[in-house]
């Protein structure tokens, strides 16, 4: 396995894209509660803030990190913007993780196997592990690999044949705040089963008077794992008492829930 670079696609008009249109969801509620009882706290991934500015908004001691200065410069004008003091926030991929602070609580929100390949996120846990203080909580969740219907069809081999996927005309278009128009259209492009890795296109772009009149491309690489590889993984970090959770709910998961949420212990010094 090649220790390439770590490669997302938040970025630009991308980044822009999350700004204006990702600010709220289950999982605002959900990992609230975990931040709110272990101070200082991490965001590992905190993209534009989703989550981060909420919290710094309730008056918690949190820092942030993502790989994307783009989505970091965005969260930050964000919580200037509403007057929050501005956050301590670092342009790092997580498995380069390396902090001045050590952290009570560390969540990581639809983060996890973006970017990086096997070794990073690997690498990633030891780093969030080492960050994190004696008796601290990793929150992370991972959506299984076998909810996107489309997706997983890949996994066999005459369904790859017809990798690359072709362009669609039209994606998504949403108008932003500011009277903006954007579009967002991906496409798959590989699908390594043995890797269990992705590699997706992103054509994102800004109309105006019925034409595209910016376009950018981006290239996403991820891992998708399964529930039990994380489990293992977050144990050889060193990370004890691993509870599962799902649906953004307390309660154990189930077959047919999509998005796993693993909550794990750095062992006291007495442990
Ligand atoms: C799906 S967004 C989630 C953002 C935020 N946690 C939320 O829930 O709104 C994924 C974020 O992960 C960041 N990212 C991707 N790969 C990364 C890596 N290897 N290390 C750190 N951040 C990464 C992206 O830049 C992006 O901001």
């Amino acid at each position: 396995m090649t220790a390439d670079a770590a490669q997302t696609w938040h970025y630009g008009l991308v980044a822009r894209w999350w700004a204006e249109f990702n600010l709220d969801g289950p999982e605002i509620d959900y990992f609230r509660p975990f931040v709110e009882a272990g101070q200082p706290a991490l965001d590992v991934a905190c993209g534009t803030g989703r989550l981060l500015v909420p919290y710094l908004r309730a008056g918690c001691d949190i820092d942030g990190c993502d790989i994307s200065p783009d989505m970091l410069t965005l969260a930050r004008e964000r919580a200037v913007g509403e007057g929050l003091a501005s956050p301590s926030l670092y342009a790092m991929a997580m498995h380069e993780l390396d902090l001045p602070r050590r952290y009570r609580t560390i969540i990581v929100c639809g983060g996890f196997g973006l970017g990086g390949n096997r070794e990073h996120d690997s690498e990633g846990l030891k780093r969030i592990f080492e960050h994190l203080e004696p008796g601290g909580t990793l929150v992370l969740d991972n959506e299984v690999p076998y909810t996107d219907g489309h997706q997983w069809k890949y996994w066999l081999d005459d369904e790859r044949a017809e990798l690359p996927r072709p362009w669609r005309h039209e994606g998504e278009r949403r108008t932003g705040s500011d009277g903006t128009e954007f579009e967002l259209r991906a496409r798959l492009v590989a699908f390594d089963p043995l890797a269990q890795r992705v590699t997706m296109e992103l054509k994102a772009a800004i109309w105006r008077d019925g034409e595209r009149v910016v376009e950018e491309d981006h290239e996403l690489r991820m891992t998708l794992y399964f529930t039990h590889e994380i489990e293992l993984m977050l144990a050889a970090a060193g990370f004890v008492d691993i509870q599962l959770q799902a649906g953004y709910e307390d309660r154990p998961p189930a077959g047919n829930d999509s998005f796993v949420v693993f909550i794990a212990k750095k062992p006291t010094d007495e442990t």
